[in-house]
């Protein structure tokens, strides 16, 4: 792996909670470039914003109107490639969140295809025959006879990308002049974001977009044409999907998937089994990071190193702390249970995505109702957490676009810049390891030699070894004595004699003799 992703720290920032400079109570372009020595000085050095485009909102941004178009919300086209220029100024990269698979029912393209009349558009959406001929979509929403099929929300139709094994007549095939006329859209969208400045896209739904394929080769033909496209304008652009099956990814042309991950069940068994953590009622069980000890690693790892192993050097993995999807890492977690999970995120093969907020174990906010069709992830888009000023700092309005948390005690940046103990400082300690040993991250040696409580691993970088242990639950474990010279950062271990003693919620990282 010889491209930027493999050293990256990446930085995923939810636009409108991340920082109001125009006080309308909504994140803004303008407040990112305003918080981009924050965020490399804390280390990241590739950010990943959620869509920006123009929209309707139903689903927080991605149901797009104009694909050619920032919101307004959030400023002018010129302000983005500000942005972008701004972001390389510092040798860091940009990621844009590129929604292929749909588009708003409000896109002038659905308005027409919509249309009883035929025009250009009427096949850029797949649509049935009749009102009564049924698919995963909806029916009687336009004067024109059928059902349209939606690729996830009611108001999310799918582009009519074709079908690769069609079975009714309404099913076009790929090699359909309209199915190619959306494809070739799709690189004019991909094409004009180039030229603003993009360096990688990060394709929502990757493997949704061409239907009935079911061993995914036409799924491949497509993203590798489309990745085809992007070299040839530029080598370094690349591409990551939203899959969660990161080896099949790669295989399709990504040059990075996730595997912590929405539902997936190697991030549940890590972080969310455990039923007190239940803000989804599918959480269940026990998680390896929970406190009680009765998670198993091994659930983790049996997905992890058969991706791992696969992929070798031709992709990474990206191991997120959270999302905008999914309940903050930091719901009922303390300060000292976060830092495991960031070692962890840090110091494994991979890339990390820190959702904004993480780095100070931002929480989860309960009970909100639902804001721009968030939902229950509602809470986990909260803005950023700042300073003890109004809104914590995120916004001078009296109508900030979600309520910041006020409770005593919630972390802010400030409080923690001051606090050498913090979490955010631990996150930029670790994010500075990566980056004096580069190939810490991505793809270098990785050897496990305990897979339990503890977890014990070491990573083999140059000749250099880094030992990694650490001790979720509240119980002590023990682990036979190494040899270590400098002790990077620890938290609740002690020697005795032969042994490393982790008591409960410890961890050592430390550079090992050979
Ligand atoms: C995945 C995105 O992460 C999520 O927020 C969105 O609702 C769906 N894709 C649909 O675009």
């Amino acid at each position: 792996m010889n491209n930027w992703l493999n050293s990256a720290i990446v930085y995923e920032i939810y636009p409108q909670s991340f920082n109001d400079t125009n006080g309308d109570g909504i994140g803004d372009l303008r407040g990112i470039i305003e918080k981009l020595d924050y965020i490399e000085s804390m280390g990241f050095n590739v950010i990943w914003l959620n869509p920006i485009n123009e929209s309707s909102f139903r689903d927080g941004g991605y149901d797009i109107t104009d694909y050619y178009k920032v919101d307004p919300r959030y400023g002018t086209n010129e302000d983005y490639r500000e942005l972008c220029n701004a972001v390389h100024a510092r040798g860091m990269h940009i990621i844009f969140d590129l929604v292929a698979g749909h588009t708003s029912i409000d896109h002038p393209w659905f308005i027409e295809s919509s249309k009883v009349e035929k025009n250009e558009y009427s096949n850029r959406y797949i649509w049935t025959e009749n009102v009564c001929e049924g698919g995963p979509g909806v029916s009687g929403y336009a004067q024109r006879d059928g059902v349209y099929i939606q690729n996830y929300y009611w108001c999310q139709p799918a582009l009519n990308y074709g079908y690769a094994h069609p079975q009714a007549p309404w099913q076009l095939p790929v090699t359909h002049p309209d199915c190619v006329a959306t494809k070739e859209e799709l690189k004019k969208i991909i094409y004009f974001w180039m030229d603003m400045g993009v360096d990688a896209f990060r394709v929502d739904l990757a493997p949704t977009l061409i239907k009935n394929d079911f061993d995914g080769s036409f799924t491949k033909a497509f993203w590798h044409e489309i990745r085809s496209c992007i070299e040839a304008k530029n080598p370094e652009c690349l591409l990551i999907s939203e899959w969660g099956k990161p080896a099949l990814a790669i295989d399709t042309g990504f040059h990075g998937d996730f595997l912590l991950h929405c539902c997936h069940p190697a991030y549940t068994s890590l972080f969310r089994h455990e039923a007190g953590r239940n803000v989804i009622s599918q959480y269940i069980g026990h998680s390896y990071f929970d406190q009680d000890g009765k998670g198993n690693i091994n659930d983790f790892l049996d997905h992890f190193l058969e991706q791992y192993e696969q992929i070798g050097e031709r992709g990474v993995i990206g191991l997120i702390s959270g999302n905008h999807d999914i309940p903050r890492i930091g719901y009922r977690r303390t300060q000292e249970e976060m830092k495991l999970v960031m070692l962890f995120l840090f110091t494994m093969p991979g890339v990390p995505f820190v959702y904004y907020g993480d780095e100070i174990g931002m929480d989860y906010m309960e009970g909100l109702p639902s804001k721009e069709g968030g939902y229950i992830r509602t809470g986990s888009r909260t803005p950023m957490q700042w300073n003890d000023e109004k809104n914590r700092g995120f916004s001078t309005s009296d109508t900030p676009y979600l309520p910041t948390d006020e409770r005593e005690g919630a972390p802010t940046v400030s409080s923690q810049l001051a606090d050498d103990n913090s979490l955010l400082l631990f996150v930029k300690k670790l994010a500075m390891l990566r980056k004096e040993n580069p190939e810490l991250s991505g793809v270098s040696d990785l050897n496990i030699l305990m897979p339990g409580y503890p977890f014990v691993y070491e990573r083999t970088v140059n000749g250099k070894t880094f030992f990694i242990a650490m001790n979720p639950s509240k119980y002590t474990h023990y682990y036979d004595m190494p040899e270590l010279k400098n002790v990077i950062a620890s938290q609740h271990v002690e020697r005795d004699g032969k042994h490393l003693v982790l008591n409960g919620v410890s961890f050592i990282i430390a550079e090992k003799h050979v």
